[in-house]
């Protein structure tokens, strides 16, 4: 079977470049074929894509999509103490961003999903594994206000709009709505999305931990423009 599925990749893939995709879900490789065939001829329109949840209001009136983006890298948290009277405080995040977008566009959520939870347990950096191209970075500029910076669309700064927790709101950090702030932001982006997050919620307390601590995560970013 998996290796049927293997000979049928290669085969398609012929005209692009083939990457290996150690510890894959084969549900994932399943779609890999139709991901190189779409890249490769440029037919990624995303169209048909839409927003993996209505827990978080819609995008604002007039706003086309303009990208899906699999973030990956750290939630960062400080604690006044290292016991367990204290909690951990969210103190912004660093992630790498790579572009979905092509994925999206023919996969469902659900597939998209499967690859950024494949994607959390797996280096921040390309280091040949990825097959989705480094295309930015998200990082805080202070700590309520997220910034995306992305090589071909500029830069974004944003304040939180509405959250909804995760489905598995222990483990994985919740999902958000952010609207555009003037002041930063260079690009046409208005509204960004953080969804199908994996990982990234800290311990319950501070007990045993230092002043300043990360958490690994990875998430899909939803990118909205005028
Ligand atoms: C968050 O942690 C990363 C390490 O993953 C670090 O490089 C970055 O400076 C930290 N950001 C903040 C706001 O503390
Ligand atoms: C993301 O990839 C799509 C499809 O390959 C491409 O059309 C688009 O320009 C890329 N966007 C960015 C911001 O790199
Ligand atoms: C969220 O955005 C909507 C639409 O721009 C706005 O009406 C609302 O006041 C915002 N809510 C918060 C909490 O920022
Ligand atoms: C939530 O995530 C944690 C950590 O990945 C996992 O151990 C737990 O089984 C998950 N719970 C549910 C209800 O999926």
């Amino acid at each position: 079977m998996r290796s049927s599925i293997l000979l049928s990749f290669a085969a398609l893939a012929t005209a692009v470049p083939t990457p290996q995709f150690p510890g894959l879900p084969l549900g994932l490789l399943n779609i890999l074929p139709k991901y190189f065939e779409n890249a490769a001829s440029g037919s990624c329109s995303l169209n048909q894509v839409t927003l993996p949840t209505s827990a978080l209001p819609a995008p604002d009136a007039g706003l086309t999509l303009a990208l899906v983006a699999v973030g990956r890298g750290t939630q960062n948290y400080t604690c006044a103490s290292s016991t367990s009277a204290d909690k951990p405080t969210p103190n912004g995040a660093l992630a790498n961003l790579f572009n979905a977008s092509c994925l999206a566009s023919y996969s469902n959520a659900n597939d998209l999903a499967m690859y950024t939870r494949y994607k959390e347990g797996k280096p921040k950096t390309q280091q040949g594994q990825y097959p989705l191209p480094l295309i930015g970075e998200h990082y805080f500029v202070d700590s309520t206000t997220p910034s995306f910076f992305l090589n071909v669309l500029g830069a974004t700064e944003l304040k939180k709009n509405a959250t909804a927790p995760a489905p598995n709101a222990t483990a994985d950090v919740a999902w958000l709505k952010l609207e555009v702030q003037q002041a930063g932001t260079t690009s046409t982006v208005q509204n960004v999305y953080r969804v199908n997050t994996v990982a990234g919620q800290p311990p319950a307390t501070c007990d045993g931990l230092q002043s300043t601590f990360t958490v690994e995560y990875a998430a899909d970013y939803y990118f909205y423009s005028s």
